[in-house]
């Protein structure tokens, strides 16, 4: 399934230009740590509602909102009823919002060495189960990530970069399209996960963009939010997350919000931004 980007609202301010390159650079495996409106409505009368002539007048003479305002408006309009921005499966974690001090998880080991959070086993072991039952055998290649490791995988990418001789400062750019700063992945909650399939790896191709040429890879962005996932990093969004097009790395964020996410073609960021617009005129 693809993106419908052309639908967004300039309104929003992240939503603004998304070309982007792809590179080779690749997310490091966890088990293989060699790879790498309302508009103004009172014009002419004062905050009190009087005219200048000093005489109250009902001034209800909205100007008509633009075909964009009314796209922004009928995406907040469809917004999940009970979202809200500071649900534990919207937590937002890039590099300008860092992995809060003190956050917890309670993780689970799904496979030897690969850990999620509890609250997202069920759902994700749904999804590889009916994965398998469409004939799709798949490989988990990584899911909850301490900061720590986040700083090796970091600094190995940076080194191998300098090794072909990339400057160091060249070198950070490069593994900073796809390995997140250490605090600001999102692997660190434990509710993201890096998906491929068996043979993909055996192939030796590892996490790169072309995943996404493999028919499991389909039938996972296809599939992906009847079990409450989205992909994390779409194509052409690095200028909204950050990060490069990433079609292994999915994020849990439950059913209702991937469904209304993955419809209206949005990023995390988009998303949190509408809901906060939301939380925000109804406090007013
Ligand atoms: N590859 C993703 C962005 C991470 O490092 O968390
Ligand atoms: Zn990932």
């Amino acid at each position: 399934m693809k993106n419908k980007w052309t639908i967004i609202p300039a309104s929003l301010l992240l939503l603004t230009g998304c070309a982007q390159e792809q590179n080779k650079a690749t997310e490091p495996e966890q088990s293989n740590e060699q790879s790498t409106g309302q508009t103004e409505t009172a014009t002419n009368a004062n905050e009190s509602g009087q005219s200048e002539s000093g005489t109250t007048e009902s001034s209800n003479q909205e100007e008509p909102l633009s075909a964009e305002e009314q796209k922004h408006a009928a995406l907040i309009e469809a917004l999940p009823e009970d979202a809200s921005s500071t649900d534990w499966n919207l937590i937002l974690v890039n590099r300008e919002n860092p992995l809060p001090e003190g956050y917890e998880t309670n993780l689970v080991e799904v496979e030897p060495q690969k850990e999620i959070d509890e609250r997202i086993v069920e759902p994700f072991q749904n999804w590889v189960a009916a994965a398998k039952e469409a004939g799709y055998q798949l490989y988990f290649a990584s899911g909850y990530r301490s900061v720590e490791r986040q700083q090796n995988n970091y600094d190995r990418s940076v080194n191998n970069y300098m090794k072909e001789g990339y400057s160091e400062a060249e070198a950070i750019e490069k593994t900073e399209e796809y390995i997140a700063v250490p605090r600001s992945s999102e692997h660190h909650t434990g509710l993201a996960v890096d998906i491929v399939d068996q043979e993909w790896i055996a192939s030796g191709k590892g996490l790169i963009p072309e995943y996404d040429t493999q028919p499991s890879q389909h039938w996972l962005e296809e599939t992906m939010a009847d079990y409450g996932f989205i992909l994390r990093y779409p194509e052409g969004t690095s200028d909204l997350t950050g990060i490069n097009y990433e079609s292994w790395h999915f994020r849990y964020v439950g059913k209702e919000n991937a469904q209304y996410i993955v419809e209206q073609g949005l990023v995390l960021e988009q998303y949190i931004e509408l809901l906060k617009e939301r939380e925000t005129s109804t406090q007013e």
